[in-house]
Parts: structure tokens; C-alpha cells; sequence
């Protein structure tokens, strides 16, 4: 099964596909992930990547449409994959389209994640991130059991540089000019389905297992 993730920054896309992809047993492949963990480890790419990302800028297309190929292409995505962050631009969309046609492919699920702009900034500042192994918590919804340590490997949390107001703002416009027009290209595949996002997050799950079946 490949499934999409769509919404907002902050709409719950990360926490939905880490459970999906437990579910179901396939990959998380989230290209903010790979960014940040380029960062976290000094790479060239994680240089240039967080120019764009400290000031809530979309990573050109050229960087980011490689990275998610050679991902995708990897053994364990054989048997599908759920995307998170990816794509976010109409060509991002085509570019993965056209690869999928290539080997008589296609996506099966987009899942849109609505939550409106007023709930996001308010989520965003409570957000803490484990760098090291991806997992993410809030500091009302879904507090780690030790105060800024992440359950899962012991690593310091971290509130995100990108999760400033300010650049929450940003990000929150770059999704409404480069990334919301995505929702009508996989509503003519004929593949989106939206969920609300407000809710508890395992009612959201609920609601997107009765989708994915
Ligand atoms: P990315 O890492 O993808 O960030 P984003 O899309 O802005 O999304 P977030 O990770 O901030 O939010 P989320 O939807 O995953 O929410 P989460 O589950 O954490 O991208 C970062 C940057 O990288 C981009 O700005 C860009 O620069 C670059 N980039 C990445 N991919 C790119 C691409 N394809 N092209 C170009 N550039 C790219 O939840 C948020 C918070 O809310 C958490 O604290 C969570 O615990 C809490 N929460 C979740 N669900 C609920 C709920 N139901 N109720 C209450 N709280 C909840
Ligand atoms: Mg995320
Ligand atoms: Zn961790």
C-alpha cells in the first residue's frame, strides 16, 4: 500500500504515519526527517537544505525529488510506504506520478489531514522533537514520560528551529500557495480522502483505518 499524508505544518502528519506505518508494517518516509537528521549530522545537504528550512522555505524541488527516489527505491519500501512531507509542490507530485507509471505503479491513498490555522501555531509551540530517532511529542497532549527526554532512546528533546511563531506563520502561508493545490491533483486521481484532524489523535487514526481498511 503507498499512501500520501497531506495537511498543514503541524496538522498531525508525522504522528499519523508513524502509527500507520506500524500498522500496517511499511516504511515512514518523511522528507523533513531526512532533512533534519542531514542537519543533525553536517552533511552538505543538511547545510543547504536548512537555509530553507530555518526561514520556513520548501527545499528547492531539485534537492528534494532526488532524496525521496533513491528512498522509495530502497528494498523495504517494496511492499509500499506511507510519504510525510512529500510531495508538497505540483512538481514534486509529477515527478513521483511519472516514476510510478514507470514500473505500473500508483498511489493508492492520499490522506488529508485538515486542521485550520488557527489550532496549528497554538500546536506547534507545545511540539517537542527527538532528533535522533524521529519521535515527537506535545508538552499538554502527549507528554513524554521524563521532562525533555525522549521515551523511545533516551535523547534530549528539542523544541524544532523551524517551530518559532514566526516561521510557523511562513510555513503556514508556503502551504497555502505551493502545497494545498496538491489536494485537487489526488481529488482528479481520484485518491483523496480527508480526515479531521482536530480531534484526539487516536480518533484520527480511527477515522483513517476505516479508509486504508
Ligand atoms: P516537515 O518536517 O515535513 O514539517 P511540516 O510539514 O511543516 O510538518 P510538521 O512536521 O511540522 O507537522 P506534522 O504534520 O508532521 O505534525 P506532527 O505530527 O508533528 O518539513 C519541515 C521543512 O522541511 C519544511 O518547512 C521544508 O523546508 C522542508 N521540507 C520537507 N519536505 C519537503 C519537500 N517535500 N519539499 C520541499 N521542502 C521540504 O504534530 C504537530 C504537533 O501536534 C505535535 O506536537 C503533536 O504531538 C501534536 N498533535 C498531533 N496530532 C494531534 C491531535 N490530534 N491533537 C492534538 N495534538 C496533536
Ligand atoms: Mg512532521
Ligand atoms: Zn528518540
Amino acid at each position: 500500500m503507498k499512501i500520501i499524508m497531506l495537511g498543514a505544518p503541524g496538522a498531525g502528519k508525522g504522528t499519523q504515519a508513524k502509527m500507520i506505518a506500524e500498522k500496517y508494517q511499511i516504511p515512514h518516509v518523511s522528507t523533513g526527517d531526512i532533512f533534519r537528521a542531514n542537519i543533525k549530522n553536517g552533511t552538505e545537504l543538511g547545510m543547504e537544505a536548512k537555509k530553507y528550512m530555518d526561514q520556513g522555505l520548501l527545499v528547492p524541488d531539485e534537492l528534494t525529488v532526488k532524496i525521496l527516489l533513491d528512498r522509495v527505491a530502497q528494498a523495504d519500501c517494496e511492499n509500499g510506504y506511507v510519504l510525510d512531507g512529500f510531495p508538497r509542490t505540483i512538481p514534486q507530485a509529477e515527478v513521483l506520478d511519472e516514476a510510478l507509471t514507470k514500473i505500473g505503479e500508483k498511489i493508492d491513498f492520499a490522506i488529508n489531514v485538515d486542521v485550520p490555522d488557527e489550532n496549528i501555531v497554538r500546536r506547534m509551540s507545545g511540539r517537542r522533537a527527538c532528533l535522533k530517532c524521529g519521535a515527537t511529542y506535545h508538552i499538554e497532549h502527549i507528554p513524554p514520560k521524563t521532562e525533555g527526554v525522549c521515551d523511545t532512546c533516551g535523547s534530549e528533546l528539542v523544541l524544532r528551529d523551524d517551530d518559532k511563531p514566526e516561521t510557523v506563520l511562513n510555513r503556514l502561508t508556503v502551504y497555502h500557495n505551493q502545497t494545498q493545490p496538491l489536494i485537487d491533483f489526488y481529488t482528479a486521481k481520484g485518491v483523496l480522502r480527508s480526515v479531521d484532524g482536530t480531534v484526539d489523535m487516536k480518533d484520527v487514526f480511527t477515522a483513517i483505518t476505516e479508509i486504508l481498511g
